[in-house]
């Protein structure tokens, strides 16, 4: 209590205490006698001068003390075998207080020195804190304005695949079945050249290869039930396709009521499920794949392509291997949602996408 009002009080304050705590100690010195040696507490007041006032003044109180000291040794009747004596134990202690003055001295410096770098470093840090959380806002802008990018990019990728599909389907196809039609009424009307007949059903079968091929090319750019029916009908068809073609037995359901999706936006899912299926056919070896859409609130969609294939280790090497997993997640965020990946050897694999709507 009293130590932190001395240490709040003025520096000439602190002078003067120092300076009555001298004469005190003066004045129990010279009651004391000589006989009985008091001078290690005269570096009380001398070490409160130093730390508080200055070395300067340390070595001034130094001079005092030795002085006081001398003056009350002087007064007590004790007798020197020579008279320089008290002269010389006055100068020994001068000497003495001199030492601790610049000790005390240097431990203040190298305390001041410490809270300085202390006071630096801390400042370094809030700036360096600083400078990484700009980059960290800055990298979070960026890579927002790459999602954007990204997004737009799909936009119009889906828009010409639109487009090329329409043209695909509709000027190639119509050409290929007028084609067809005409190589039947050649058929018909050369129907006594046999060479000519089994020329032209040969002819005939080729185009129908082609138009079939067309419709394939025409679906995969741009799935026209997506747009005729919607998503949920688009996905049903798609995986019967799958089915016929792999021979990988499946299953799929949805959510009783309607749920309304916007074009963009199925188109995303759409993909997000082709890519599920064709990593199932390429990768997997599984013998079923179950889809489910569920909707959990009325804000939310879920989409579950799980099968029970091989799975796989889930590893940084893997994400680097293909783009397909990257994209999901890319759709999956320009959707607004997630897509969770859980696979394990042996276990089969789960996708599940979570989607606002
Ligand atoms: N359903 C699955 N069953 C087993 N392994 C899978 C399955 N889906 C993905 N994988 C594993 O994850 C890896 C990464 O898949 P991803 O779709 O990213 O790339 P990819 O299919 O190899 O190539 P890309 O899709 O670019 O043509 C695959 O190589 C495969 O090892
Ligand atoms: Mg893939």
């Amino acid at each position: 209590m009293l130590l932190a009002y001395i240490r709040k009080t003025g520096r000439f304050a602190k002078i003067a205490i120092a300076f009555l705590l001298v004469i005190l100690l003066g004045l129990i010195d010279y009651y004391t006698t000589s006989e009985v040696s008091f001078s290690i507490f005269y570096l009380l007041p001398i070490s409160f001068v130093v730390w508080y006032a200055g070395k300067w003044y340390g070595v001034l109180f130094s001079v005092l003390c030795a002085v006081i000291w001398f003056i009350m040794d002087s007064l007590s009747p004790h007798i020197y075998s020579n008279p320089a004596i008290p002269y010389w134990n006055a100068l020994v202690r001068f000497g003495f207080f001199v030492i601790v003055v610049l000790l005390i001295w240097k431990v203040k410096s190298l305390k001041e020195n410490l809270e300085i770098s202390v006071l630096q470093r801390t400042k370094d840090l809030i700036h360096e804190t600083n400078m990484h959380k700009q980059t960290k806002e800055e990298t979070i802008a960026i890579n927002d304005r790459l999602r954007e990018l990204n997004k737009t990019i799909e936009t119009i990728k889906e828009e010409q695949n639109t487009r090329i599909a329409r043209e695909v389907h509709d000027e190639l196809g119509q050409s290929l079945t007028a084609m067809n039609l005409e190589l039947m009424w050649i058929s018909k009307k050369y129907s006594t050249n046999e060479d000519l007949v089994a020329r032209m059903s040969m002819l005939s079968g080729l185009v129908g290869d082609t138009i079939n091929t067309v419709r394939k090319i025409s679906s995969d750019l741009r799935p026209r039930l997506l747009d005729q029916l919607g998503l949920f009908s688009a996905i049903e068809s798609q995986l019967k396709d799958f089915t016929k073609r792999t021979s990988i037995e499946s299953l799929c359901s949805f959510p009783e009521q309607e749920v309304k999706i916007k074009g963009p936006a199925s188109t995303t899912i759409f993909r997000i499920f082709q890519e599920a299926l064709t990593n199932i056919s390429r990768h997997s070896g599984c013998k079923f794949v179950n889809v489910m859409f569920t909707q959990p609130d009325e804000h939310l969609l879920v989409m579950t392509v799980k099968d029970d294939g091989k799975g796989f280790e889930k590893s940084a090497s893997v994400s680097v291997k293909g783009m397909g997993l990257l994209g999901m997640n890319e759709r999956a965020h320009i959707l607004g949602g997630t897509l969770e990946v859980i696979s394990s050897p042996g276990e089969g694999t789960e996708i599940i996408l979570k989607t606002p709507i």
